[in-house]
């Protein structure tokens, strides 16, 4: 039990950044989730000041991005808006994996706002991926501390599909082109990204997640690496 937390609200706050759409529809059915258990949403979109169009024009585009992001390379954001000053029960902090690492714009906002906003808070990390989480998990992990913010648990989703598909389809679907249709490829490779299944999975965590928030227990004993959201 927690014991010596401020009087609740029943609000959480999802700061988050997709480039794909993957987070943002793992987002909107734990949001689904959350609300069956009467929970209130507020949504902060991270958006990049020069607007990232999804997917890239082509293989050496798509290369340089990963390149660039294997170096952490930040990618500034918009101010930010005065609803993520307000007391939230929790935070939840959602985006994908960039070549090991959190997103550029991730990044931005734990640099230019993590202490003021994240500090002192009850944060939730929510990581989507195509099966590569740890080495993110454990630059954000530090990164969190560094911020002063509270966290004892984690959510990532991997994409299903088995190796070494997931990485061609996931590369070819950057670079704008079409692997679920792509001849050969598309034998092992019929759909890019998270499952309908995870999807059902991403709203049970969120009916879990605002049952521990009504009944003041730890999110820690929740358990999110489950076989559906990790495979
Ligand atoms: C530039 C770039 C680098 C990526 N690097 C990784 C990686 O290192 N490990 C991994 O598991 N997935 C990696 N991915 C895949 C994404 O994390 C994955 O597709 C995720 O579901 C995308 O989420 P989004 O649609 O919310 O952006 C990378 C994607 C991009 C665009």
């Amino acid at each position: 039990m927690l014991s010596d937390s401020p009087p609740k609200n029943n609000q959480v706050l999802l700061i988050y950044y997709s480039f794909s759409g993957q987070t943002g529809v793992l987002l909107n059915r734990l949001t689904a989730g959350l609300k069956e258990q009467g929970v209130e949403v507020f949504f902060e979109k991270l958006k990049p000041v020069k607007h990232l169009r999804f997917p890239l024009s082509g293989f050496f585009r798509t290369y340089i991005m990963m390149l660039t992001t294997f170096f952490r390379v930040r990618v500034p954001i918009q101010d930010i808006s005065p609803k993520c000053d307000q007391e939230y029960d929790l935070i939840i902090l959602a985006g994908p994996t960039w070549s090991y690492n959190p997103s550029g714009p991730v990044l931005s906002f734990l640099d230019r706002y993590g202490k003021e906003i994240l500090g002192g808070r009850e944060v939730l990390p929510l990581i989507s991926c195509r099966g590569y989480w740890k080495l993110h998990w454990w630059g954000l992990r530090n990164k969190l501390r560094k911020c002063g913010a509270h966290f004892s648990n984690m959510i990532a989703f991997s994409h299903p599909n088995p190796e070494p598909w997931r990485t061609v389809g996931v590369f070819m679907k950057i670079a704008g082109k079409n692997p679920e249709r792509s001849g050969f490829i598309s034998k092992h490779y019929s759909r890019f990204g998270h499952s309908s299944e995870q999807m059902e999975e991403a709203r049970r965590f969120g009916i879990q997640i605002g049952e521990a928030l009504k009944n003041n227990n730890q999110l820690a004993a929740i358990n999110f690496q489950t076989d559906l959201a990790l495979p």
